[in-house]
This record gives structure tokens, C-alpha cells and sequence, in this order.
């Protein structure tokens, strides 16, 4: 098949990542005699500093016209003075608001050999298999800004509408998966959440096999390390959704292997890892490259419907991660290359011996 990408590489190890992910999809192509066509877009820090603003228009018209946008990362210190007229973030907001962007789908499983760098005991991490999904174009990233000398506001806002269409994704994801939603509010003090546990409870009546339960958010902080394995799929606000997955990627192991979707009813999605530009440990190679190249995985499967192909570079990850090499984050000194290079390997390798699954 036919597909034209957009890389946005962006700050700090996005390049790096990115540049694994590239290796793979183009790996992928070659394989299965698809033609893949790519082309490399500014946005976030990079683009600052290149024409002074975080998503020039010829980011975001190439990005639109795309069948699927691949991101690294954006920002950085150099960027970050809390006074700056214009921030790298703005680019990557601007870029999920105009592709309509809503849902963020976060999947966190836990590798069993990696079960030993949670800060968990082990038992607490078996069968870990939850979908996060997060709203993401509205809420208090988007709502109204003020700031005077004094005082500053963000106005958090969310319509019906904008819920209704996140909740539905989550419930016909879980249809898919265990049945079971979590929704996850703060509505014993929000009235942004009271509006959202209304609308999932009259949306409940349309997915009658779907087994809803509603959390506030910081008992789900808490429970979301007591008991992660109790969840299926869990649907909350763009704000709460960000903090909950960083804190879901440490029963992982490392922020460094979560990929993610960016899905609306438009043209193009946005496959990001979760992870920011690591300033600390931008610029040496050593970045993990497995968020950003399971992020291609999730591409290929809800961009391009490529399924087998997603399949494939799963497997190809799952077997670097049991058998190495790895890379620091996850224990081990090999460089972004390396885990690369042994991703390839893997895949080369599956698809070989199991040429009839992955034919
Ligand atoms: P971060 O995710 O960049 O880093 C947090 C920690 O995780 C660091 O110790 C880092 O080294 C580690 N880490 C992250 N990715 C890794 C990888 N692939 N391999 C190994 N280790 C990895 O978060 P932060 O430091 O809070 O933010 C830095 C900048 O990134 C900020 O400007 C922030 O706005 C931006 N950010 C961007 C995105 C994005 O573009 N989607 C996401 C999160 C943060
Ligand atoms: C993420 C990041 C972004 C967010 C920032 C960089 C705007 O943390 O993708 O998780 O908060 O959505
Ligand atoms: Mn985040």
C-alpha cells in the first residue's frame, strides 16, 4: 500500500527516537513491498529557533494533508523560561487541536522481564493490561488564559459534546478488550467533572455489555499502584489522563516505553511516545527508542489498518526486552542504535520463522 508520513522529529531525544521509529517503518515497507513515503516537519523548539514560531503553517499543512503524523518530542530548557512570549508545547497543542486530535489511547502493559524495575513488588504487576484513553483538545490546556502581575487563570471548560465523543471511543474500545470502563473524575469537586460522570452515565445505557465504574482521581493515583491489574480501559480528562499515564509508565519500568495514538474522526492520527525531550539525557544516544517505535506499531494499525505489520514490530519489541539488549533506563548501557538495530534483527527474525502469521 501507499502512505505518506509526516516526521516531526522536534527537541532533544525526539530526533533520536524518532529516527529508530523511521528505521522500523522503513524496515516494515520493505518487507511487506509497501511504499511509505516520509517527510521531515518542524515544529516545537527546533522551529522556534528556526523561523519563530512552535508549528509553522508548512508543518501543519503537510501534517494535514498526511495519512499519519509521527512525533517525537517537544521542548526543552532552552525554551522553558516561564516568561517566554511563545513555547515549543503551543506547537504540539496547536497541531492536536487542528488535526481534532480527541483521543489519546495509552496502553500500558507490563513486561514480565521488567517486572523487577518497577518500584512494585512483582506480583502486583502480573496481568497488567490497561488502555488509557485521554481526552485530549479540551480542558484546562485549552480553555481561556490570563495572567497580570498578581494572579493567573486557565479555565477549564468541556462541552457535552466534546465528552460524548471521547467516552464513545473508550466504550467501543472496551467492547474490544474486557468489557470493563473505568471513568475517572474529580466530580466531588468539579462541575467540568459532574458534567463528564452525567454524560458517562447516560452513555452507559447504549453499551449495556460494558461494565462502567466511575473513580475520582486521586484514589485513582493510589489504586493505579495498589491494584493496576484491576483495569481494562480508563477514560478520563486531558489534564488527569496526563498525569495518571507518567505515573502508569513507572509500573512499566520506564516513561521510555510507552507509545501512543492520537485519534479523531479526521484524516490524520499522531503517534507520540508519552515521553518529553529528556533534557538530561538528550544528545548522547542513549534515549529508548521503544516508545517512539511502539508508537509506529499503533500507526500502522490505526492509520494505515496494517495490522499484521503492527503485530509484527510487537513481537519484535517483546523479544527485546526479554532477551536485550536494553538500554539504561531499562538497566542495561546500550545506545538508541543498538535497541534499534536489535528491533530490526527481531523482526527480520520473526518474520522468517513465522512467515505464515506475519505473511
Ligand atoms: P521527560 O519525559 O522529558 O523526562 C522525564 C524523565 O524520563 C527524564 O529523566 C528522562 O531522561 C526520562 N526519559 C524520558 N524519555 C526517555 C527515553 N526515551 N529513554 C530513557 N529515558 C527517558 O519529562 P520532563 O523532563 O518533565 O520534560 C522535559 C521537556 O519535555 C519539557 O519541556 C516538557 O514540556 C516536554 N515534554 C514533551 C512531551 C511531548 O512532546 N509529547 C511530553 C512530555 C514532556
Ligand atoms: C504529553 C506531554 C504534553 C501534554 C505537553 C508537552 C504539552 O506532557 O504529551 O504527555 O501535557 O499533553
Ligand atoms: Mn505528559
Amino acid at each position: 500500500m501507499k502512505a505518506h508520513i509526516v516526521t516531526l522529529p522536534g527537541d532533544g531525544v525526539g530526533p533520536e527516537v524518532t529516527a529508530a521509529a523511521v528505521a522500523v517503518l522503513k524496515a516494515v515497507a520493505a518487507r511487506y513491498q509497501h511504499a511509505f513515503s516520509f517527510d521531515e516537519q518542524l515544529i516545537g523548539g527546533a522551529a522556534i529557533d528556526a523561523c519563530g514560531e512552535p508549528l509553522p503553517g508548512t508543518s501543519l499543512a503537510a501534517c494535514q494533508a498526511a495519512d499519519a503524523v509521527l512525533l517525537g518530542a517537544v521542548g526543552g530548557p532552552k525554551w522553558s523560561d516561564p516568561n517566554a512570549a511563545v513555547r515549543p508545547e503551543q506547537g504540539l497543542l496547536a497541531l492536536r487541536a487542528a488535526l481534532g486530535v480527541y483521543a489519546n489511547l495509552r496502553p500500558l502493559q507490563v513486561h514480565p522481564a521488567l517486572a523487577n524495575l518497577s518500584p512494585l513488588k512483582n506480583e502486583k504487576l502480573r496481568h497488567v493490561d490497561v488502555l488509557f484513553v485521554r481526552e485530549l483538545t479540551g480542558g484546562a490546556y485549552f480553555g481561556a488564559k490570563t495572567r497580570s502581575a498578581d494572579a493567573a487563570t486557565d479555565e477549564c471548560r468541556y462541552t457535552v459534546g466534546e465528552i460524548e465523543r471521547v467516552v464513545r471511543r473508550a466504550f467501543e474500545l472496551a467492547r474490544g478488550r474486557r468489557h470493563q470502563l473505568t471513568s475517572v473524575d474529580k466530580a466531588n469537586v468539579l462541575e467540568t467533572s459532574r458534567l463528564w460522570r452525567s454524560t458517562v452515565q447516560r452513555l452507559a445505557a447504549d453499551y449495556p455489555d460494558v461494565k462502567v465504574e466511575h473513580q475520582l482521581v486521586d484514589s485513582m493515583a493510589m489504586l493505579l499502584l495498589t491494584q493496576p491489574n484491576r483495569y481494562d480501559v480508563v477514560v478520563t480528562e486531558n489534564l488527569f489522563g496526563d498525569i495518571l499515564t507518567d505515573e502508569a509508565a513507572a509500573l512499566a519500568g520506564s516513561l521510555g516505553l510507552l507509545p501512543s495514538a492520537s485519534l479523531g474522526d479526521g484524516k490524520a492520527g499522531l503517534y507520540e511516545p508519552i515521553h518529553g525531550s529528556a533534557p538530561d539525557i538528550a544528545g548522547q544516544g542513549v534515549a529508548n527508542p521503544v516508545g517512539a517505535i511502539l508508537s509506529a506499531a499503533m500507526l500502522l494499525r490505526h492509520s494505515l489498518e496494517l495490522e499484521t505489520e503492527a503485530a509484527l514490530i510487537e513481537a519484535a519489541v517483546d523479544q527485546v526486552l526479554r532477551d536485550g539488549p536494553r538500554s539504561r533506563d531499562i538497566g542495561g548501557s546500550a545506545g538508541t542504535a543498538e535497541m534499534c538495530g536489535a528491533v530490526l534483527a527481531a523482526i527480520a527474525e520473526h518474520a522468517d520463522n513465522n512467515a505464515a502469521f506475519f505473511a
